[in-house]
């Protein structure tokens, strides 16, 4: 977390479960926010996304403010946890919420999982230069997979031996 102007301390980072409320948040969190917009996604696909009872959700806040989310399935590739969608409020950007939210996967899903996946899009440098920051390497490639002309690049990270 940076300082504020003022020099006081940020109010921490804290993660939870998801709680009444949240989906809808993060739904339209994601609805407005790039890539899911290149993607094509509106708000209803958001909300099923964020509806699926089979999805694991958890949510950043700081203070009391709802700063960012991560949505993961349990088993999603090859019986592996597989991080599908996180997202940080534009105004809590670059402000270490994201790299908590991965830590925080990280550390949920390790007692019971070697391995961890995500996809992220050919045409997002800045999300990919972040996993690829915190120890995720690509091991696949899928081009045109949502959207002509762009790839879903499948990355992979060794959470234990
Ligand atoms: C990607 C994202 C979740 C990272 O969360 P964050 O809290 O901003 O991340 P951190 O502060 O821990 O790390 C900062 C890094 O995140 C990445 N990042 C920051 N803003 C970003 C943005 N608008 N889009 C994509 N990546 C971004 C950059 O690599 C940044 O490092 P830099 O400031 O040196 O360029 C967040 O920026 C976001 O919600 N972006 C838009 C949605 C998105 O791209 N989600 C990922 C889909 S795979």
């Amino acid at each position: 977390m940076t300082t504020p102007a003022d020099g006081s301390a940020p109010p921490p980072v804290v993660i939870h479960d998801v709680a009444p409320g949240d989906r809808e948040w993060a739904a339209h969190l994601m609805a407005t926010s790039d890539p899911w917009i290149t993607l094509g996604r509106n708000d209803a696909s958001c909300r099923l996304v964020l509806h699926n009872p089979d999805a694991a959700i958890f949510v950043a806040r700081i203070g009391t403010e709802r700063a960012g989310f991560v949505l993961c399935h349990r088993r999603g590739v090859v019986g592996s946890p597989y991080l599908a969608t996180i997202a940080v409020e534009p105004r809590w950007r670059s402000h270490g919420v994201g790299r908590e939210l991965i830590a925080f996967v990280e550390d949920y899903f390790r007692p019971d999982a070697r391995h961890l996946f995500l996809c992220v899009s050919s045409f997002n440098p800045r999300a990919r230069a972040l996993y690829e920051r915190l120890g995720f390497t690509q091991v696949g490639e899928l081009p045109e997979y949502f959207v002509a002309g762009a790839s879903e690049i499948l990355m992979h990270k060794r959470l234990r031996a």
